[in-house]
Formats: C-alpha cells, structure tokens, sequence
C-alpha cells in the first residue's frame, strides 16, 4: 500500500485535475486553469492544512469522491448501503490507483464488510471535460441493498461563491437562474423517470464577477435520462462541493454476492473566460467524444415536421401535398409525426400498437415514402416506444406489462401508461415492431423518439421499483434497432425537451428543444441549452406564424433567424405560407445551409443578458469566419440601442461585415444598416469598440456574417 502514489494528477491543455490520495481514499484537491509542474500536489496539501478548529473534529474528514459513513463524514453521503449487519458503515481503504495517461481508476476496498468500490475518473485529450463515474461491487456472500452511490463529490474551489441552475416547464425548458451559494444545501431531485423538464441535471459553479466572456467558472452535467439528485452544499467550516448521483426508490437496487452498481456519469469541465468558454469545452467534448457525425461527414438537414402542421388529421394526398410544398423550399428531411398507426386518431389511444393504420394508409407508407424521397428528401418517422394507451390492442392483450404498483390507481396523464422495459418480453415486442416498420420501409432513416408522461408508479410485475433498470434497457433497445439498422438516425424528444442529456444523446443524434416554437421564448430556451449541448443538435423549428403554445405572432425573418442557430427544420403548415413569407422561408433556407458548417463545428460567444437583447455568434476554431446573431427582444429604454460588442474575433485579423439577415427590414432608418455593411474593420475594433445598432422593432433579429480578408 505504501507504493500507492499520494496524489494523482491529471493534465492537458485546458486544466489541471489533482486528487489528494493521502488518506484512506482519493478526494478532489484542484481542478481549475492548468498549473505549471513546479506546482504539485504535496504543496497545495501542504497550503490547505487547517489548524484544530474549537468544537471540530481535530482533522475534518474529506470530501472524498464517495464520502462514507465510514469516513465519519457530516457532509452529504455519496454511499447509503445497508444489510444485516453493518454494512452501513462502510469505509474503504484504497487499494489500487491504475494511471494510463488521463485515465484514472481509484478502487477502494472495505475488507470487513466485503465490499469494493471503484471511481474512475477519465480527463478528456481535448478539452477540459472530465467524467467520473463510481461502481459498487458486494464482494460478500450476503445481499445488500444500495439506496445511493454519487458518481462523485466533487470539492469546489474556495473562490466560488455562485451557482447557475437550469430550471422549466413543459415548452419553457433550460431557463437558467443565479443564485448565491449558502450555508447549507441547495438540492434538486427529479423524480418524474426522465430527465426531466423542470430539474435538468446540471449546475454551473463560480466566483463573483464571472460573465459571459471573463472569469473562471465550473459546469457539472449528469448522464442520467431518469431520475436524479443533485446538491451544492457549503459545510460549517467553509468547504463546498457539488454532489451528483442517480435517484433510487427504496429497495430498487439490490445487490446480490458478486453483484455491482454503476452510477451513471458525471461530467465536469472548467471555463477560464467566461461561461461561452465552459460551454465550448463542452461542445468540443461532446462533438469529439459523443457524436457520430460532424459538420463535414454529414450536414444536418433541414427537417420538415408534420406535427404543428397537421397534428393527427392524415391523409395521405395531404401529406404528399405538403411535402411538394416544402421540398421546393429547401427541405432535406420529411418527418411524419404522431398519427400514422393504428388506432391513433388522437392521442386517446393507439399507442403500443405500431403498425400502419390502413384506414389512412390503405397501400401502406410506401406510397408516401416514396413521394418524399422522390422529392429528394431522407424520410423520418415518430414512435413513442415506451408508452401504451389503454386503448390498444397491446394493452388489451398485456395489461401487465405497464408499469404499475398494487392498490394504487395510477396517475392520469396524456390517456397513456408506461411500459416495463426490465421485462424482456416487452422490450422484444418493441424492437421487434420497431424493425419491422423499418425493414418494410428501408427507405426510413430517421426516427423521432418520444416520451410523453412521467413515470409515477414504476413499479415492475414483482411490485419492486423499476426505474434504475428501465433507462438502460431503453438505451440497449435503442441501440439495438441503430445495429439493426445501420446508419438510422435517431431523435431523442419528450414533451420537447424532457430527456435532454449526455446519457441519452450516447445513443441518439438529436434533441427535440422545446414543443414551443415561439421564436421568443426560444431565445431563451437554446440559450440555456446552449450552456452544455453544441447547436447542431438543438432542434429548431420555425413554427406557425401565430404559435400554437403563446400565441404570439411573430414575423417570418425572426421565427427564421431563430431556428436557424440550431438544427433548423419547419413545422407549420406551409398552406399558410403567403408568397413573401415562402420567399423568406427559403431564402433562410438557403442561408442556413451556408453557414451551417460554422454553427455545427464552431465556438459559441454569448454576449451578457442584458433583459433587452439576446446576442451570441460563433466562431469558426481558426477565427476566418463568424457569423453572429442580434435579436431584438424588447423596445430599445434609449433612443437608439448601444453598439454591438462582436467576440472570439482575432484581434489582428480583419474582417468584411455583411448583414445577411434579414434582406429586408421594416425599420425607422434603414440607412444605417449600410453604413458599416460590405466595409472591412479589425477585429480588435468590432470587439473593442463595436457596431452601431439600429432601432428596430422588437422582434427582429439580424445576423451578421464575418469573413477574414
Ligand atoms: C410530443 C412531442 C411533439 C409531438 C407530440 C406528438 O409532445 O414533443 O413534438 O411529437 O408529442 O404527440
């Protein structure tokens, strides 16, 4: 044991990570901006030694990565175990740490109580992105029962005093709210068995004064598609940490002789300039660790979505109708949303059973598949696997497979239950109807995956709780129809953006954001999105021209320039369409997929919400090109708005600006809109000094496109 080393360092470019793994196991040290070698662990330990406080332990116990009963800990537990004996006092005594160059697994054993713990920890190569991720392996003869393991505790630095939070609603998701750090804890827990609109699993830690553009800050993200805990705590004696881990129902994990648990993953990263350059450390992680397609392998097509369009009302001569309508517009991918199979008139029943409804579709999908395709467009189509109505026949021949519990009636929501996917006769059943929709139609290639209630009774065949064991069977059942069928792209929606997170998107391409496409509130929404997921899978959608979810009406050119900073699509009725309004549409379009390359693979800059305007623009990684986006939310408080402040420029580099959004402006002084348009500045001088604004009316977007020259 004396051989094990007494920290462990992790190092790239973008940070530096150290565990202190003096005492009996590995805690967090440092993690932050990239420390020079002269600095090392034993100094910042050495730095870090506190006297005896009065009425205080004489040494506080750590925060470990998984603190422990054991440990004689008063921080929150990242272990909660119990058996028949003492197995609720677990304490591990390091055993082994196996290094391989930014891998690092720490594996604990407690010998009396027979049980290992392992926490491996892997610093990405090219961003500052860590995952953690903690197994607990019942080395015994005996059961025991886990009620918690955190993927890690991990300690934060003592300048953050700060934490920015993601909160919402159902068509309101990702609003991100600041709160000071407090003596005591700030918890969230999601028990709704997704993701979740309201408690995305996510948080961003930093000191006073950090900005958009300037200042330290520290994200954490949980992979975790279900339920889900997370804490930011300041101890008594001025320690805080950040605890994340999967939320369990009593007794819902069990762990039989040999048996282990794994908490889903916890990602951390480190901005040093400001919370754009967090959030570009988390694109760049997920773009070269999680996608599997990038900018150059495959453009993300412009989708055309039938829901806001024509919801449940199908006919085949409509459909095809449309789709003449939107491919001429520039649409690359058709998808047929809710409605097309059996019995689904409304959402009142159907659901389970996934054949096509012949009373619609008397030859089939062929027919209208080959009509899109023909039209030059990929075909994509709308399950929601997971879910039964009552009134199906699925339910009527299995009503034991829904997730239930005895005695209790379940809770009404959208007429549908959920399926049990820890029975393997289910998941059989889905991927089975699943395939074959898909092998009938190869030409499918595209799946929008939903899910459209909580999860509030998860209770399996034998009454025991089921959620733990429902997310990865979903996973594999995913994974199982993209092996099935290779090259099939896969959607992940629920209610818009209710699973939204690094654990499904593993096995997905693309989230649904928001079922609001009101171009305003969706300012909103990707931007809070736009904190940890990257823009090319961020679906965005330019919806009716009076929203279905506000109300509002909103011009075409803004309801445009919104969804074209995501993964753009359509979803309307193009029969609205008036002839200026179809001419916008494609002429966006056609924008769209001129800069589509730079918004999927570039360097998001936010600019500081000033509750006026929401601004931001990417950067291409070598600075020659940008393209940025200022939209006008509400009527400029001055005469006339301040001067736009570009980023991410290179300084000595200059650039030819050119409005390229809207073509055509209805606005008091047009004039000024020319006066910079087509010139060329330094980029120090559009960064330092910035551009003029015009006054415009509220709900007006112009984007602006850089080039190096
Ligand atoms: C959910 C989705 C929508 C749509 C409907 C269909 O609400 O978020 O986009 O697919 O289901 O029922």
């Amino acid at each position: 044991m004396s051989s094990l080393p007494q920290f462990v360092r992790l190092d790239n470019a973008y940070t530096t990570i150290i565990f202190d793994c003096q005492g009996r196991s590995p805690s967090l040290l440092y993690m932050g901006e990239p420390l020079s070698t002269a600095t090392d662990g034993a100094m910042l330990s050495l730095l870090s030694t506190r006297q005896e406080a009065k009425c205080a332990p004489v040494v506080e116990p750590p925060v470990s990565l998984v603190p422990t009963h054991g440990e004689g800990i008063t921080s929150a537990p990242g272990l909660e175990v119990f058996g028949q004996q003492d197995e609720w006092s677990a304490g591990f005594q390091t055993t082994a740490i196996e290094q391989q160059g930014l891998k690092v697994t720490f594996i604990g054993e407690d010998e009396h109580r027979n049980m290992l713990l392992v926490t491996q920890v892997v610093l990405d190569e090219n961003s500052s992105v860590a995952t953690y991720k903690s197994t607990l392996t019942n080395t015994g003869s005996q059961a025991v029962n886990l009620a918690y393991l955190n993927a890690a505790s991990l300690t934060l630095p003592m300048n953050v005093t700060k934490i920015k939070t993601f909160e919402g609603r159902w068509s309101n998701e990702f609003q991100t709210a600041d709160h000071d750090l407090f003596f005591g804890s700030y918890v969230r827990e999601n028990r709704r068995g997704k993701t979740s609109h309201d408690t995305f699993p996510g948080l961003i830690a930093f000191p006073q004064g950090t900005s958009e553009l300037a200042g330290e800050c520290f994200g954490f993200h949980l992979g975790a598609s279900a339920n889900h805990k997370l804490r930011a705590e300041v101890m008594a004696d001025g320690r805080s940490y950040v605890q994340f881990g999967e939320l369990l129902f009593p007794g819902e994990v069990q762990l039989a002789a040999g048996e282990s648990y794994s908490s889903p993953v916890l990602y951390s990263g480190f901005g040093c300039e400001g919370f754009s350059s967090l959030s570009q450390q988390f694109h760049n992680y997920i773009r070269s660790n999680v996608l599997k397609h990038n900018a150059d392998s495959k453009p993300r097509p412009v989708h055309y979505n039938t829901w806001e369009g024509i919801y449940f009302d199908h006919d085949v001569d409509t459909l095809k109708a449309l789709a003449d309508k939107v491919a001429p517009l520039g649409v690359e991918r058709f998808v047929l949303d809710d409605g097309w199979f059996k019995g689904r008139r409304s959402d009142k029943a159907g659901l389970g059973d996934w054949t096509v409804d012949e009373s619609i579709y008397p030859e089939g999908l062929g027919p209208l598949i080959d009509h899109v395709t023909g039209l030059g467009m990929e075909f994509g189509i709308w399950f929601e696997p997971e879910m039964v109505n009552p009134d199906s026949d699925l339910y009527r021949a299995h009503p034991q497979w829904a997730l239930q519990t005895k005695n209790n009636p379940h809770v009404p929501f959208r007429n549908q239950l959920v399926l049990d996917l820890t029975n393997p006769d289910v998941v059989e059943y889905l991927y089975k109807v699943i395939t074959d929709v898909l092998s009938t139609y190869p030409k499918i290639s595209y799946i929008k995956w939903d899910m459209n209630r909580d999860v509030n009774h998860p209770g399996n065949l034998k009454g025991k709780p089921a959620m733990h064991g429902q997310i990865p069977a979903l996973y594999q059942l995913i994974q199982r129809v993209k092996d099935a069928h290779p090259g099939i792209e896969i959607e992940s929606c629920c209610s818009g953006g209710g699973r939204v997170d690094l654990g499904i998107l593993q096995h997905t391409d693309r989230f649904w954001t928001s079922d609001s496409n009101d171009a305003l509130d969706r300012l909103r929404i990707q931007r809070g999105f736009s904190y940890f997921f990257p823009s090319e899978v961020m679906g965005a959608h330019v919806g009716p021209r009076d929203c279905h979810i506000t109300g509002r009406n909103i011009p075409i050119e803004m309801r445009a320039a919104v969804a074209m900073f995501g993964h753009m699509g359509i979803e309307m009725d193009p029969r609205e369409l008036t002839e200026q309004e179809t001419g916008a549409l494609k002429d966006a379009i056609t924008l769209y997929k001129s800069f589509r390359h730079l918004t999927h693979s570039g360097d998001l800059f936010r600019m500081d919400d000033d509750k006026l305007n929401v601004k931001f623009g990417y950067v291409s990684k070598d600075k020659s090109e940008a393209v940025f986006a200022y939209n006008s939310v509400v009527e400029t408080p001055k005469t006339t708005p301040l001067r736009f402040l570009f980023a991410g420029l290179d300084s000595a580099k200059s650039y030819r600006i050119t409005r390229v959004w809207p073509e055509k402006l209805k606005e008091y002084s047009p004039s000024i809109l020319q006066t910079a348009d087509g010139k060329v500045f330094t980029g120090e001088a559009l960064m330092k000094f910035g551009l003029q604004m015009p006054v415009l009316f509220p709900q007006t977007a112009l984007i602006y496109k850089l080039d190096a020259v």
